[in-house]
């Protein structure tokens, strides 16, 4: 039996909401099909933006979304898509397969696809191929409300008012596909881009990122941090920079088979569960290099682009990165999900990668048809955590499991307070067989009222178009409260939710 301890009272930190935010690049089904089918699509839609998507997300709760890459958004040049549709510049979209991009999803619809989904902005600038002068004007369309070129032109588009930017990142992965540049020169480039993403609104200040590590290149961390970091100055919020982004990736057989997103065993399954467990080291160790240089945590770890990248699914483009999501998705999503509610102090915000269609997606589509994928429950599982108060738990007798060298402990939780005083409790049991029985402590609460949701199947259970419900949550009642204790056994491979008063 395992005991978790909840001191409901010791609130440790802010969970910021935009940990739980999204990613879509310009990749595969993502932006078109997935997200945007156009006006005069077939499919339901409103302005182009499907219904069906939008309205699946915002039931997920979806805080943030960044737009419009990872390795597209170092070469995309803006001005290609905005003004009419029909005279918009075609371009090669070479990292991503080589197909046509038409540019018929850009500024605007970006804009209007996160009002739509009422959530924050995070666009991604170009570094790599683009100029200060393309970021700066850039930023002038989006923000600047009087008389401009930039607003202007906007204005002629069709759009008065300015967008909020919440947060702007100065290119994406530099050290590789947004220009293979080394740390030192990457910096010195951030110092100067991020010059001239202006800050015209005193009351909407736009938060700057700047790229950092893949996985554990602590270098990049320490390189980066060691040119770009200033102290705090009026002009410039915290500094050159308000958050440093990180990648990490968890791919099963590593990075050129990676492994299938269906076909697994016992060990593939506990070596994924230790990769992503391995997150915690990533944030613990770059955290540290952040702390000797930003001892008051102003600026935020910016976990980017995370989750499980498999081998394409058979007879699918390679270069559109579609693939499946099972149980295994949901226990890597739950996992990540807890490392970064209990890192909350140093993690500011996080996407997964991607949103639709790509990658660890929570929705899937085909044509008209859509459906949830187990990590979308996770999410969703896992939405009173936003802007709650991470408070102290503990798990006694958590017992170590896996195969071989890739080994996880049994179970993983995190345990926050919302505003409504809800204590919101997650638990992954990551064993594939053995359920565990759990005695849920609390310092002084006495529950009066308790809402239980789990999400369980067999490891390689996944939803399909033919059988869209395989996976979905259900009521969790079995459990007992006594005192201040309440009882329940976490059945093997699953994921449960309580909320409780
Ligand atoms: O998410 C897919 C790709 O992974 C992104 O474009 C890039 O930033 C990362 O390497």
């Amino acid at each position: 039996m395992a005991r978790l301890f909840i001191n409901e009272k010791n609130k440790k930190a802010h969970i910021n909401a935009e940990i739980y935010g999204h990613f879509s690049e310009h990749l595969g089904r993502c932006i078109y099909e997935g997200l945007y089918v156009g006006e005069d699509s077939g499919i339901p839609n409103v302005n182009g933006m499907r219904k069906d998507v939008v309205g699946a997300l915002k039931e997920m709760g979806i805080p943030l979304l960044r737009w419009p890459g990872g390795c597209f958004a170092d070469e995309y040049h803006w001005k290609d898509g905005i003004g009419p549709k029909e005279t918009r510049k075609k371009m090669i979209n070479t990292h991503w397969g080589g197909v046509v991009e038409d540019n018929s999803f850009g500024t605007h619809e970006f804009f209007e696809l996160c009002e739509q989904l009422g959530c924050k902005t995070y666009v991604n600038g170009n570094v790599g191929s683009g100029t200060v002068r393309e970021m700066s004007e850039w930023v002038e369309y989006m923000t600047f409300e009087g008389v401009s070129p930039m607003a202007d032109l906007r204005k002629q588009n069709g759009r008065e008012k300015p967008w909020k930017i919440d947060y702007f990142g100065v290119g994406n992965e530099n050290w590789g596909c947004g220009g293979s540049m080394t740390p030192e020169y990457y910096a010195n480039l951030y110092r100067r881009f991020q010059t001239y993403v202006r800050q015209y609104n005193a009351d909407r200040p736009i938060k700057k990122i700047c790229g950092g590590a893949n996985v554990a290149d602590y270098f990049w961390t320490e390189d980066v941090l060691k040119t770009c970091f200033a102290p705090p100055h009026p002009d410039f919020m915290h500094g050159y920079m308000d958050g440093l982004s990180l990648h990490y990736y968890v791919h099963p057989e590593g990075w050129e088979v990676k492994g299938s997103a269906t076909d697994f065993d016992d060990k593939v399954w506990y070596k994924t569960l230790a990769k992503a467990k391995y997150m915690e080291e990533l944030v613990t160790r770059h955290g540290a290099i952040m702390d000797q240089y930003d001892p008051g945590k102003k600026i935020g770890m910016i976990v980017d682009e995370w989750g499980c990248w498999f081998t394409v699914e058979p007879g699918t483009n390679p270069g559109f990165l579609y693939q499946q999501s099972t149980m295994r998705d949901a226990l890597v999503a739950g996992i990540t999900l807890d490392i970064f509610n209990k890192n909350c102090d140093r993690v500011q915000m996080a996407c997964i990668a991607q949103m639709v269609n790509v990658l660890q997606s929570v929705i899937l589509t085909e044509g008209e048809k859509m459906i949830l994928t187990p990590t979308y429950h996770v999410f969703h599982m896992y939405k009173h955590h936003q802007d709650a108060e991470l408070v102290e738990s503990f798990i006694e007798g958590n017992d170590v499991i896996g195969e071989e060298e890739y080994r996880v402990p049994h179970l993983s939780e995190s345990v926050s307070v919302d505003a409504q005083g809800y204590v919101n409790v997650t638990i992954n049991n990551l064993s594939i067989s053995e359920s565990m029985p759990v005695e849920m402590v609390f310092a002084q609460l006495e529950p009066s009222s308790v809402q239980g949701v789990v999400l369980t199947e067999e490891m390689r259970a996944h939803n399909t178009f033919e059988d869209p419900d395989r996976v979905k949550e259900a009521e969790f009642t079995d459990y007992t409260v006594e005192g201040r204790v309440i009882r329940f056994t976490a059945p093997a491979c699953s994921v449960i939710s309580f909320r409780v008063k």
